[in-house]
Order: structure tokens, then sequence, then C-alpha cells
């Protein structure tokens, strides 16, 4: 008798179908019924080994359940929710969906989908979608070739070359308000485009560069054929009455020369936007020591400085000094975040709140482009 024999509490059994074959056993009907003990195998039989293997796959495959659950759809994201990434200047959301497109744009200024497909009639149709009727890319100021009708490629600089910061088109009277760049090929080193806040950028430069470009930029252009873009290509006619008729209705001095056509406009270098005043120009770019010096030499010495193809002045004509370029330079390089391309990556940027740029690269990069006004 064990010490609980005592406390085991005593049940009344039903008479029941079983009663009558107990009774007949000579079992007592009522009262406790003492259940013989089983005796335990001491080695699992061949039942065990059978149940003990069928809790096995199961605890596995319901493990493996949970971890594919547990487990991202997308590596970047960790999760289906919105993750960010950059620095305590810039930052770009990555989205799992389209669903927080809109919203994480217009709080941050960039937007990364990770994971889609490199197909361009997919990407456009995309960005449709999203953005609209993506727009046409007028008065260039860089080599493109068109993919689509909305699809362009990315600037065609040497692949050892970096493109400055800028934000697009920002030289012109119009610009695109969103910008859809798609990595259909990444590159093998190198290639990203980095990415700037552009509040950042105007919180960051020194006051005295503010001060000297209170009064904007002037942006002087020189096409001709032989080198650089000519009128036809970055007016996108072969009519020379469009191009004075578009020249007008921009606030552009234009001049016929023997070798093509010069063109001379004033823009400010900084503006308000949702609450914010954003460096929004492209002097340091344009201006003429963006050129490599033997480029710079060479062109100074056939053309002289008025034929440079394109090159950046203070608001009142003056020119820029290196210590300020190199300013703007150095806040563009604190503000700005970088990540490695993905093929099928769609990065969304709001091109007033966010500037951009490209690094050099090896390998066959393949970055597409299409602009909109806005999200739809
Ligand atoms: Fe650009």
């Amino acid at each position: 008798m064990t010490r609980w024999a005592g406390r085991r509490p005593t049940v009344r059994r039903l008479p029941s179908a079983d009663a009558a074959g107990r009774r007949r056993r000579g079992f007592p009907v009522t009262g406790a019924t003492p259940r013989p003990a089983r005796p335990r195998p001491r080695h699992p039989g061949r039942l065990s080994l059978r149940r003990t293997a069928y809790a096995w796959r199961w605890r596995s495959f319901a493990g493996k359940l949970v971890r594919r659950a547990r487990r991202p759809l997308n590596p970047w994201i960790g999760s289906r929710q919105m993750k960010l990434m950059g620095n305590e200047h810039t930052t770009i959301a990555v989205v799992p969906d389209v669903e927080g497109i809109r919203g994480s744009l217009m709080e941050h200024g960039a937007v990364l989908l990770r994971g889609g497909s490199t197909d361009i009639g997919e990407f456009e149709r995309f960005v449709r979608t999203v953005g609209g009727e993506p727009l046409e890319y007028t008065e260039r100021s860089t080599p493109r070739t068109s993919v689509t009708d909305a699809v362009y490629t990315s600037t065609e600089y040497p692949a050892d070359a970096s493109i400055p910061m800028h934000n697009e088109a920002s030289y012109s009277e119009t610009w695109p308000g969103v910008l859809f760049f798609i990595c259909a090929t990444a590159a093998e080193t190198g290639g990203a485009t980095p990415i700037a806040d552009s509040s950042a950028v105007y919180r960051l430069l020194p006051q005295r560069v503010l001060d000297h470009f209170a009064e904007g930029v002037v942006y002087t252009r020189s096409y001709r054929s032989d080198i650089g873009l000519s009128w036809q290509e970055a007016f996108q006619t072969e009519e020379p009455a469009d191009v004075e008729a578009y020249c007008k209705t921009h606030n552009q001095e234009f001049e016929w020369t023997p070798d093509g056509l010069r063109t001379r406009h004033h823009r400010p270098a900084h503006q308000d936007y949702r609450g914010r005043r954003v460096w929004f120009n492209q002097a340091n770019l344009f201006h003429a020591s963006s050129l490599s010096p033997d480029i710079y030499e060479t062109l100074m010495e056939i053309y002289g400085e008025d034929g440079l193809p394109r090159n950046a002045y203070f608001g009142d004509g003056s020119p820029i000094p290196a210590e300020d370029l190199s300013a703007i330079k150095a806040a563009y390089d604190t503000a700005s975040f970088a990540f490695p391309w993905e093929p099928g990556d769609v990065l969304i940027v709001d091109n007033m709140r966010c500037a951009h740029g490209r690094q050099p690269f090896t390998g066959k990069r393949r970055i597409l482009v299409s602009m909109t006004a806005g999200l739809k």
C-alpha cells in the first residue's frame, strides 16, 4: 500500500454492459477498481518504434512549417513589414509590396522594392499603374537610349567614372516628380546609385555657400555635333523653330552659332518642398570642374570657356570658386547612402526630396529609368 492509497477517491461505477462480465469474473462492480499495472516493455516494441518514428516525423514536419512561416519572403526585408536602411541623414524604405509605397515615399523620399521581375514590359506596366503616364526625357543633358516609349537607359557615362549627385533635370523649369529605377543587370563590382536627402544636404552646407548661392545658379550650354549633345538630340527635334519656341517658353536665352546652339538660363539653387528647404540644382554637375582635368584642358584650348558643353555660375554670373564646389561635394558625401543593386530591384525616388548619382563599376551593369510627374 502506498501512501496515496488512503487519498484515492472511491468511485461508484455505473452498471454497464461491461459490469456483467466483471461480476462473472468475480470483480466487485462498485467501489474503486484496482487497475492491474500494465507491464512496460524494457525495450520498445514494434508499435512503440513506429509511434516514435511517427512523432519524430510529425515534429520535424511541424518544425519545417513553423520555420517556413517565419522565413522572410525577401531576405532584405526580414519579415513582411517595411524596413529602413540608410544613415543618419538619408533613409530608404524597403517595402514588401506596393501597398506601402505612397506613405513611405512621402516620409522617406526613397523606396526600394526588392525581389521583382527584370522584365521591362512588366516594369513599364508597374510604372504606369503606380506613377501614371511616364514623362518624355526632354531638354536632355546626358546621353540616354530609349528602351521603350517610357523607359530609358540611365546616363551612359564611362563605367570608370562617377556621376556626381544631382536631382534630375533640376537645371530645367520642368522636372520629373518621381523616378523609377530598375536593375535589369547588376554590375560585377560597384555601380551603386547613391541617394542623398536634399534637405540634409542643404542643412550640411556652410552658411557662406548658401549665401553665395542666394541668387541661384546660371547654367550655360553649348550644343555642337562633335562633342557633348547636339541640339537635335538634346531637344529631340530637327526643327530650329521648335528649339526657339522651347527656349522662349522656358525663359532661356539662346544664340545660334556656326557650330550649333548656345543657351543660358537662370534657376534657383534651393527651394521649399513639403515643409523642408531642399538643395535642388545641378551646379556641381554642370560646372567645368566635374570634367577630368585633361578633358577640361583640351576643351578650353579648342573651344574656350563659352564653348564648353556646359558650365555653371552663381546667379549673378560670377564664377563658383573651388572651395564652394568642394563643400557641396562634402555635403553630398556625408548625406548619401548607397546599397548594392540586385536584379529585379526597383528604386522609387522623390526627385525633389532626394538626389542620386552613380558609382564607378565593372561588368555589364544595366539600370533603366522611367519618370513620372508623381504617384497616382
Ligand atoms: Fe540622373
